[in-house]
C-alpha cells in the first residue's frame, strides 16, 4: 500500500525548502508509488514558454526537481500559478479524474475532480481570489482563471453527484466562507468559491472524512475535520 502525505503551499521557490531532504527526511523512505498533495500555490508553472514553445529556465529547473523526488508529485492549483500555462497541457485521465501531466510524476489534479487513490476518494476543486491583485500583472503575474468556471463548478457537482455526495478526502485551496473566521486570516474574504464549499458541505451534505486545505498561510486544526495547512506535512 502506497503512502499518501499533503502539505500547503509551496509558492515555486519561495516554501519548497520545507520538501528538502534535510527538512523532511521522511523522504527518503518513499517511492514513487508514494504520494505528496500540495494543497494549491505550487506556481510549478509561474513564466509563460518562450515563442519557440519551450519552457522558461526557471519553470524547467522547478518541474525537474519534483520530478527528481522520489515520491509522486500530484498538486491542485492556488490563485499563485500561471493557469494559462496550466491549462496549455493535454488533459488525460488518471485515477478515475482528469489531469495535467507535467512530467512523469507531476501531475496537476484538476478542479470538480474525483480521483481513486488507495482505495480512497479524493475530490479536489482548486482556484481562489487574489487579494494581492493590485501587486500583479492580468497575464504576467494574475490570470483571470483563479476563479472556477461555471464548467468547472457543474463538473464538481456532477462528479460528486455521481459519487453520491461522498468522497473521503477534500482537498481545495481556499475553504468555505463558515471557517474563514477561524483562521483570521489576510485572505479571508468571502466569494463564489467559499460560498460554493459551504454549500457542498451545508447544503448539498457532502459527506467526507477529511477536509483539507491551503491559501491562509498557516498550520490550524480547526476541527475533527477541517485542516488548514502551510508548512506542515501530514501523512493521511
Ligand atoms: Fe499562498
Amino acid at each position: 500500500m502506497s503512502r499518501i502525505f499533503i502539505t500547503g503551499d509551496t509558492h515555486g521557490d519561495i516554501d519548497r525548502k520545507k520538501l528538502d531532504v534535510d527538512e523532511w527526511p521522511e523522504q527518503n523512505k518513499l517511492t514513487k508509488d508514494d504520494y505528496l498533495i500540495i494543497a494549491g500555490d505550487v506556481a510549478l508553472r509561474w513564466c509563460d514558454t518562450k515563442p519557440d514553445g519551450t519552457l522558461t529556465e526557471s519553470d524547467s529547473e522547478m518541474i525537474r526537481w519534483y520530478n527528481n523526488k522520489p515520491f509522486t508529485t500530484l498538486f491542485i492549483d492556488g490563485n499563485h500559478e500561471n493557469h494559462h500555462a496550466l491549462n496549455s497541457y493535454p488533459v488525460s485521465e488518471w485515477n478515475g479524474g482528469k489531469v495535467h501531466r507535467l512530467d512523469d510524476s507531476v501531475y496537476h489534479l484538476m478542479r470538480g475532480q474525483v480521483y481513486n487513490i488507495n482505495g480512497y476518494a479524493f475530490f479536489t476543486m482548486g482556484g481562489a481570489r487574489s487579494v494581492d491583485i493590485y501587486n500583479r500583472r492580468k497575464g504576467i503575474s494574475w490570470w483571470p482563471e483563479e476563479m472556477p468556471s461555471r464548467l468547472e463548478y457543474e463538473e464538481a457537482i456532477s462528479n460528486l453527484e455521481k459519487n453520491n455526495m461522498s468522497v473521503d478526502y477534500v482537498i481545495t485551496h481556499c475553504c468555505g466562507t463558515s471557517l474563514q473566521p477561524c483562521l483570521c486570516a489576510f485572505d479571508a474574504d468571502s466569494d463564489e468559491l467559499t460560498q460554493f464549499f459551504d454549500h457542498l458541505e451545508f447544503d448539498f451534505g457532502l459527506k467526507f472524512k477529511h477536509w483539507y486545505f491551503g491559501h491562509y498561510h498557516r498550520d490550524k486544526r480547526i476541527d475533527d475535520r477541517h485542516t488548514c495547512l502551510y508548512y506542515r506535512i501530514i501523512e493521511l
